[in-house]
């Protein structure tokens, strides 16, 4: 159990079972979380789960598995996509086998040649970097195919969800997690061909939609919001039975460049700038990419946390304003001090919204990480546990799930402290 725990906070299980498998979110948690959490707290067909950080759509896939009605807010373009078609179970699936066929029949008689005719001269320059120009072609060109001959925006979308995994199997760059280095691998690209790994991968779906279809499977109404979850309106007052969530860590990772190589090959997005305006912009700070000083209110923390949590924000602006002058004494001059700020100003506002929507007796579990900035440890958990008190919740305990931070060993701004994954349980 222990064992089982400690991967609560982690995407690995998931990445074993049905729909959940569709997509690697590796800031995605496990669904077992969600299935123990749902368990434990007895609900059944008349409650509501909430999670206001939905990304893949784990929470939603698991209530809906187990007959649980859920609402999740997803604020990021392209992670909300997945989470649409991971959460949509009503494609037929006899039709979508008539579609992947007939797709298929075109792909084999009109390859190479729509391939050939794909002009590379004006793809963003990550794709190059990171497919030999074959294995591009042959991408863009199953793409292009998949846009014309199929018309139902549920089976397209579908094919995306495909698409995705096959862009990452067939890559000849670091496109693993967290960022794409095209560098590293820059000099052994290799053809690898697109359309095998592409259907291998549409079959499989199709398997897990049967699966779901199949009669055992419970099947709630799990509703994604594509929005903003510092604003809940489709969420009414006192409805939420409880929260499984996990939002974004407060350790400087860019989710905007997770998804960038995504977002260029379908063309969602055409550069950094338009990633920022569409991505970054949309989602809670996390980042110092995504931190702009003069969008900060003056003070940097809203006043809304000093009237509401005045002992929180005293202790946030003592952490705040020591990240400030060791950004001026550091060579990076990161801004984790605006970063920290614009977190907790966001972080607020969802807090307070949660507080709103659960009911008393109600209770939320935030899986989260501390961090460490300049080696300044920042106690996430404890800010919100803190934060979510003064704005009416009972209590909160802290369970630490497993020790983490391995991964930035080898960052320059690595420092010495010991960070830990945990689950707050904050009782309403
Ligand atoms: C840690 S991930 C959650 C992953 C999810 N538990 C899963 O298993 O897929 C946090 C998510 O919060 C989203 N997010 C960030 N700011 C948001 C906001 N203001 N409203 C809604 N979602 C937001 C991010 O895009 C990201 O997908």
């Amino acid at each position: 159990m222990e064992k089982a725990k400690s991967q609560y906070g982690t995407f690995r299980e998931s990445m074993r079972a049905p729909i959940h498998s569709w997509f690697t979110y590796p800031a995605g948690y496990s669904y077992r979380l969600v299935e123990v959490k749902i368990e434990e707290a007895g609900l059944d067909k008349d409650s509501l789960v909430l999670d206001p950080f939905l990304g893949s759509g784990t929470t939603g896939v698991a209530a809906k598995f187990m007959g649980i009605p859920s609402i999740g807010y997803e604020a990021h373009p392209f992670v909300q996509q997945i989470a649409t078609a991971k959460l949509n179970w009503d494609v037929n699936t006899e039709e979508l086998r008539d579609v992947i066929d007939a797709f298929a029949h075109e792909a084999a008689k009109k390859m190479p040649k729509l391939a050939e005719k794909i002009d590379l001269t004006t793809v963003p320059e990550l794709l190059p970097k990171c497919y030999s120009d074959q294995t591009l072609r042959e991408l863009l060109g199953l793409w292009k195919l998949v846009q014309e001959s199929i018309s139902d925006p549920a089976h397209v979308l579908f094919f995306k969800v495909a698409m995705t995994n096959t862009l990452r199997v067939v890559s000849s760059a670091g496109t693993g997690w967290p960022y794409i280095a095209p560098s590293k691998f820059a000099e052994k690209k290799v053809d690898r061909p697109a359309l095998p790994n592409l259907l291998k991968r549409l079959d499989q779906m199709v398997l897990d939609l049967d699966y779901v279809q199949g009669g055992r499977i419970g099947k709630a109404k799990a509703t994604l919001v594509s929005g903003d979850s510092r604003n809940m309106s489709k969420v009414k007052d006192a409805s939420v039975d409880l929260v499984v969530t996990s939002p974004p860590y407060l350790n400087n990772f860019d989710y905007a460049d997770r998804t960038r190589l995504e977002m260029y090959f379908f063309g969602d997005a055409t550069s950094w700038g338009d990633i920022t305006s569409k991505v970054r912009d949309k989602l809670v700070i996390a980042a110092t990419t995504q931190v702009n000083g003069s969008t900060l209110p003056e003070g940097m923390l809203k006043s809304d946390i000093r009237d509401a949590a005045p002992k929180v924000h005293k202790d946030l602006m003592k952490t705040i304003t020591a990240l400030g002058i060791e950004k001026k004494l550091k060579k990076g001059k990161k801004n984790y001090d605006w970063m920290v700020a614009g977190y907790f100003n966001g972080i607020f506002d969802i807090l307070a919204e949660c507080a709103r929507t659960v009911k008393v007796g109600g209770e939320m579990h935030w899986v989260l990480g501390d961090s460490a900035p300049y080696g300044i440890h920042i106690p996430t958990e404890k800010f919100i546990g803190d934060i979510a008190l003064e704005l009416g919740f009972a209590s909160y305990t802290e369970e630490i799930l497993r020790t983490r931070g391995d991964k930035w060993k080898n960052n320059p701004q690595r420092h010495g402290v010991a960070l830990q994954e945990s689950i707050i349980t904050i009782k309403r």
